[in-house]
């Protein structure tokens, strides 16, 4: 068998076809297969890896290559050394060794009997492609073996067309929970709607495909690199295509939708989240790492930019705000930072006012830079902020004090802030902002529906508050509103339940016959009781009535489901029957006089996961047309882009 090589990077990527099936998770972006789209313009790195199996069933016994070469050619013409291609020195030649498992060889994780790696690798960085079209990068080695990788520079219009997008993310969310949150917020006569969600009134309806370039199930951190960046990557990479090299910092890169809408307009960004900000969506945007766990990085790079390499100017976004103040306080009060600073003041320094609870964002001015971190983690659910307020004492203070975070704003005072500051500071040069209803996620994974919805519900009612706010300032013909998600969760509703009938049986098997399907669902109860007179039709008048959804996951860990809102808090379906076991079973805690349901996931789960489901894409605004029909994630990025007005080809082509 031959010396496999990879080029990873927006290069060639992928496998030596012979090989494909077992080596996926050693070759994840690969050559055969390799084709990768540009933005004219965008800087990207490029990584070469020649990997020479140590041993495993892909062993070769003979030393790496280090005499590899690598050309590129444009269109049919002639290949050129990519020194020559760029203008740019040769690159230094590295070379470490990883051990990896064969492809999804789950015994061989039993045995611990991992395949160790040789590399030779270069890496050249920050490069641009210019002129539209296609282009054959090769990679020679190995004595004679090449491989070959195609990439498009997209054809795209350069004129702007939008002055502002706002790209809210429903982290985790599919159709079937908007159905779901629609079904509880809203109320129907006859089988019809009274009252319409905001994102239904959306003129266009599109459909995303979400497939990492890896495995067809993401997680956020991969999901949001394709959304941000129109280059697909792997579980837990963040702007990054991931490489095998020990250093998770030095992968090659990808610039993102706002650090070249930044670069080259002047434009302004924001980031809100309800998420701690360190978090996946949220970082995307800056931050260019494989490892998403990365937190005190990640926060040095929204108002750093890329440490450690020459990249791309960047100067802080105008609008920060989330949760997460672990990763923003000193380490003297349990901080965790990077290079234990304290962000806060590192913030402060550059021109930040800070924020910590909801009065003080609420009457902050808007002429001025914002960073407001209102929780220790994850934000307080909109139903422990609104409904089930004693619950707030549950989340800790931004200050690092361990008192509670009672004064926390929700998603909406956040965006309306958010848009405040942007639209003042921007002026002419427009902003982006990226506002993100991470808990829909958070919540789903804990099997927590009904905050999960509530979340959803929060996140439509920010998109109503913003549709008026631009339509009252006039915006709003000149900004896209673009309303996605990143993955699903296999959620759905099959019916209702006798919530008081499920209690009183004693039998696992009666306790089912309080669930009704078809005619026996019913209505929503959840506008039909409670207070009639309550008028805000966005959220439910009621979350406790005795006929609920009979709704769940098809991917679970062992537990149990009474089907009634959790009013304690944050729900924990699985639990761990000895400590550090990794063994979950159903949490004894939860869910009281419940139906048993077995998990299904591996027994270290205690949480659900995420699905295969294509998401949902609204737009509304210039160039909204662009967003209907079937695509691929990496789609948002070129049309945002093109939307802006951001390809740099021809015209204003740089060389090559
Ligand atoms: C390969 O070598 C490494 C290091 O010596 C060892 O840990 C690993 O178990 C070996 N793997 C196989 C499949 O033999
Ligand atoms: C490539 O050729 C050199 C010189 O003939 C030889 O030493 C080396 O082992 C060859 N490598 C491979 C992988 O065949
Ligand atoms: C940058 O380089 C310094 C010094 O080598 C290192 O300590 C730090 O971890 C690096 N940071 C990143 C984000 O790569
Ligand atoms: C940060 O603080 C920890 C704990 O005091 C210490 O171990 C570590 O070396 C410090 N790191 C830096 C970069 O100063
Ligand atoms: C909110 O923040 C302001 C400004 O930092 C502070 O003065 C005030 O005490 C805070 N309020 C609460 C309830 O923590
Ligand atoms: C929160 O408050 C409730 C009642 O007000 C109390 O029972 C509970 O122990 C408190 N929890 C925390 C974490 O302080
Ligand atoms: C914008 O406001 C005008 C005037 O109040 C109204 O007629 C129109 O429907 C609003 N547009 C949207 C999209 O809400
Ligand atoms: C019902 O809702 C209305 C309107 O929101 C409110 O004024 C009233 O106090 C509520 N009644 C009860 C019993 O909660
Ligand atoms: C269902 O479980 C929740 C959370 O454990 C609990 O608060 C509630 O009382 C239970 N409902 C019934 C009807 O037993
Ligand atoms: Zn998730």
């Amino acid at each position: 068998m031959a010396i496999l090589s990879k080029v990873a990077g927006v290069a060639v990527a992928a496998f030596v076809s012979a090989v494909s099936a077992q080596s996926f998770q050693r070759l994840g972006t690969c050559p055969t297969l390799g084709m990768a789209d540009f933005l004219a313009g965008q800087y990207f790195d490029i990584r070469l890896e020649v990997h020479a199996p140590k041993n495993g069933s892909e062993a070769i016994g003979l030393p790496p290559d280090e005499a590899f070469t690598f050309t590129i050619a444009k269109g049919d013409g002639v290949a050129k050394p990519v020194t020559e291609f760029f203008g740019i020195e040769d690159a230094k030649l590295e070379d470490w060794t990883f051990s990896y498992f064969e492809g999804l060889d789950f015994f061989a994780r039993d045995a611990k009997t991992p395949s160790l790696v040789d590399v030779r690798s270069k890496a050249y960085r920050r490069l641009a492609l210019h002129e539209p079209g296609e282009y054959t990068a090769t990679l020679n080695y190995n004595n004679g073996s090449s491989t070959k990788a195609t990439w498009l520079v997209r054809d795209l219009a350069e004129e702007r067309k939008a002055k502002n997008i706002i790209l809210f993310i429903g982290d985790g969310m599919t159709t079937n929970m908007i159905t779901a949150a629609r079904l509880i917020g809203h109320k129907t006569i006859n089988g019809k709607y009274q009252t319409r969600m905001q994102m239904d009134k959306f003129p266009v309806l599109g459909h995303q495909m979400t497939h990492s370039i890896d495995s067809f199930i993401t997680d956020s951190a991969n999901s949001a690199s394709a959304l941000y960046t129109g280059h697909k990557s792997s579980v837990n990479a963040l702007g990054v295509y991931a490489d095998s090299s020990k250093d998770p910092f030095d992968d090659p890169k990808v610039e993102t939708i706002a650090e070249i809408f930044h670069r080259l307009t002047g434009g302004h960004v924001g980031i809100v989240s309800t998420a701690f900000l360190a978090d996946a969506t949220p970082a995307g945007l800056t931050a260019h790492t494989r490892a998403r766990s990365e937190y005190g990085a990640v926060v040095d790079s929204f108002l750093n930019g890329i440490t450690n390499y020459t990249w791309t100017e960047w100067d802080g976004p105008d609008v920060l705000f989330g949760g997460g103040a672990e990763q923003f306080y000193s380490p003297e009060l349990g901080g965790i930072t990077y290079q234990n600073k304290t962000y806060y003041d590192e913030f402060a320094k550059k021109g930040y006012q800070v924020l910590q609870n909801r009065t003080a964002l609420l009457s902050a001015p808007s002429n001025e830079k914002a960073l407001g971190v209102f929780t220790y983690s994850n934000m307080a659910k909109w139903l422990d902020r609104n409904v089930y307020r004693e619950n707030l004492n549950q989340s800790l203070s931004p200050t690092g004090d361990k008192t509670a975070a009672l004064d926390q704003p929700g998603l909406k005072d956040m965006t309306l802030k958010a848009i405040d500051i942007l639209s003042e500071r921007s002026g002419d040069k427009g902003f982006f902002l990226m506002s993100e209803a991470a808990s829909i996620d958070k919540m789903m994974h804990v099997l927590d529906y009904d905050r999960a919805l509530g979340e959803l519900l929060e996140l439509d009612d920010t998109i109503k508050a913003t549709v008026n706010k631009l339509n009252e300032t006039g915006c709003l013909k000149e900004t896209l509103i673009l309303v996605t998600a990143d993955h699903g969760h296999g959620f759905d509703v099959m019916g209702s339940v006798d919530t008081k009938y499920l209690a009183a049986q004693d039998d696992q098997r009666k306790k089912r016959n309080a669930i009704g399907t078809y005619q026996n669902s019913g209505l929503s109860q959840y506008q039909n009781t409670g207070n009639l007179t309550y008028v805000d039709s966005n959220f439910p008048r009621n979350w406790d009535p005795r006929y609920t959804l009979f709704s769940g996951l098809t991917a679970n860990p062992d537990h149990r489901e009474n089907y009634t809102v959790h009013k304690d808090g944050p729900r924990e379906p699985a639990a761990e029957l000895e400590e550090g076991s990794k063994d979950f079973h159903t949490n004894p805690e939860d869910a009281e006089n419940g139906i048993e349901i077995n998990g299904n996931l591996p027994v270290s789960n205690d949480q659900g996961v995420h699905s295969l489901t294509d998401v949902p894409v609204f737009a509304m605004g210039p160039c909204q047309d662009k967003f209907s029909g079937v695509y691929n994630s990496i789609d948002i990025f070129f049309s945002m882009a093109e939307c802006f007005g951001l390809a740099r080809g021809k015209g204003h082509s740089a060389g090559n």
